[in-house]
């Protein structure tokens, strides 16, 4: 009897699996970090073999460690980090670069040409990305132009390209499936969203042939077996998403106007605006949340870039505590932030801002400020920047949040958690099960293979563990955001 669902999570820093029960409980997990390469100032790239290798080991591990068996798994989900490019000889499976990762800058002075070339309008009106290095389509493009021979294999049908999702279906099968979910081919900036097929358009702009693609498939649905030669058995592939966007479903945010953010080393937040695209005047991204049974759910998504990574650079680079729990405890420590206040612009400021030329600074400090101040600052910045994103997005969306699912490792510090929803003056909801992304997956390929009914039965899964309501009064609200957009707005164009 299939019991469980197990759920690869194919993260920027690690591979994991979890298995879970039809509860929706975990019952294992695996985690195993991997090598992160910055060959040049700017470029971050992973090996795709260990990508491979990592997660299928961590895979086979879930199930070892607690004895479960390859034929009690009923399907598999996949999610994955983003936009991250690797493209392959068909032939071989050898890919004939280190994969791409989202966060490598190397093609920002070629999206700079296109955007004074005036092709930033289109690109957006298509895909609903800003133009950026950040997404697949100038990495593909990088790979064909810079590695030997490439693009004339690329020409002739050899090669193929893929997110980590296509990457890890392609291994699991044998080389047998080149497939990608719609999720996924949202983020690589040469797929219409709108009419949901490959642009020929942005295909011909980034010269990338239209053989080295993926097929686009839905977010759930039976799409094949996993080779004999993984597991003792063959098991469907049943599910697959972007992480950000499987924690959306991971949450349950399946109404239009339900939102998530995911506090990370950076903050994603995604709100679901149900079967249409919102086109986004605040520099938000629109993007494809998921397809299921056909339908289409779309979301507005906006990123930061530091968030937990002001705590761990606070903890890490100027050594102010040991752990993060400790920033807590100093935070409480006040009263009021004593008017310090923390831009956390350390590698420029993201949405809804996006100026690379910010950089981080305090502001308001005198002789009485402390760590605990800086520190309090450093987390109030978190909740202030989500804020800001949040606010962008009610007005593109023109509906405001009733409640905001959190998750992710910050989302432990109940400081942040009761400031963040005091300052957003709207419910926080944390869940039980904080592993959001994952589970998001498993509902996926779940409910592809008929292991869980239907969303009811899955919104039956879903318990808060703590929420938080608004308390602080609105004049301190006020005040609060007024000292901190002064401070973003100081802390802008820095670099000139
Ligand atoms: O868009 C990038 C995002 O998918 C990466 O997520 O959790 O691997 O840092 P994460």
């Amino acid at each position: 009897m299939s019991q469980y669902i197990l759920s690869l999570d194919q993260g920027t820093t690690s591979s994991r699996a979890i298995v879970f029960d039809k509860k929706g409980q975990i019952v294992s997990v695996a985690q195993k970090d991997f090598k992160q390469h910055f060959p040049k100032s700017g470029w971050v790239e992973h090996d795709p073999q260990e990508i491979w290798t990592s997660q299928s080991a961590v895979m086979i591990e879930s199930l070892a460690n607690e004895g479960i068996k390859a034929s009690e798994i009923a399907g598999i989900g996949i999610t994955n980090q983003r936009e991250t490019t690797i493209v392959w000889d068909r032939k071989t499976g050898k890919a004939l670069y280190n994969a791409i990762v989202w966060q490598d800058r190397r093609t920002s002075a070629y999206c700079d040409e296109l955007k004074e070339a005036g092709k930033a309008e289109m690109i957006a009106s298509k895909t609903g990305l800003i133009l950026d290095a950040y997404f697949s389509a100038t990495k593909i493009k990088w790979i064909l132009d810079n590695v030997e021979g490439a693009r004339a294999k690329a020409k002739n049908g050899e090669l193929a390209f893929g997110t980590i999702d296509t990457w890890l279906v392609w291994k699991l099968t044998g080389g047998k499936n080149h497939i990608t979910d719609i999720s996924n081919a949202s983020r690589t900036m040469v797929f219409n969203i709108h009419e949901k097929q490959w642009d020929k358009e942005l295909l011909e702009l980034f010269d990338i042939p239209e053989s080295m693609l993926p097929e686009v498939k839905s977010s759930s649905e039976v799409y094949c077996e996993t080779s004999g030669d993984i597991l003792s058995v063959k098991i469907p592939i049943a599910g697959i998403a972007g992480d950000q966007q499987a924690a959306l479903f991971g949450q349950l945010c399946t109404q239009s106007g339900m939102a998530k953010t995911t506090y990370g080393t950076g903050c994603f937040l995604v709100m679901n605006t149900g079967e249409k695209p919102v086109k986004s005047e605040n520099r938000l991204l629109t993007t494809v949340a998921w397809e299921i049974n056909g339908k289409v759910n779309y979301a507005l998504e906006g990123s930061v870039f530091i968030g937990g990574a002001a705590i761990q650079w606070l903890r890490d680079g100027i050594e102010f505590f040991g752990h993060a729990k400790e920033s807590e405890k100093l935070a409480v420590s006040l009263e009021d932030n004593d008017g310090v206040y923390f831009v956390p612009a350390l590698s420029g400021l993201g949405a809804p801002h996006w100026d690379q030329d910010a950089r981080g600074a305090f502001f308001g400090i005198t002789r009485g400020t402390t760590i605990a101040h800086m520190t309090r600052a450093a987390l109030e910045a978190i909740a202030y920047q989500v804020n800001d994103v949040l606010k962008a997005m009610e007005k593109d969306s023109s509906e405001p949040t009733k409640e905001l699912r959190v998750d992710g490792g910050a989302t432990a510090n109940n400081f942040l958690m009761q400031f963040q929803a005091d300052i957003l003056n709207c419910k926080i909801t944390r869940p039980k099960i904080i592993e959001t992304t994952a589970i998001g997956a498993a509902f996926l390929a779940g409910l592809a293979v008929g292991f869980w009914k239907d969303e009811e039965e899955l919104k039956s899964l879903w318990e808060a563990d703590k929420s938080f309501d608004p308390k602080m009064d609105d004049e301190k609200v006020e005040k609060y955001l007024h000292f901190w957009h002064k401070a973003v707005e100081r802390s802008k164009h820095w670099v000139e």
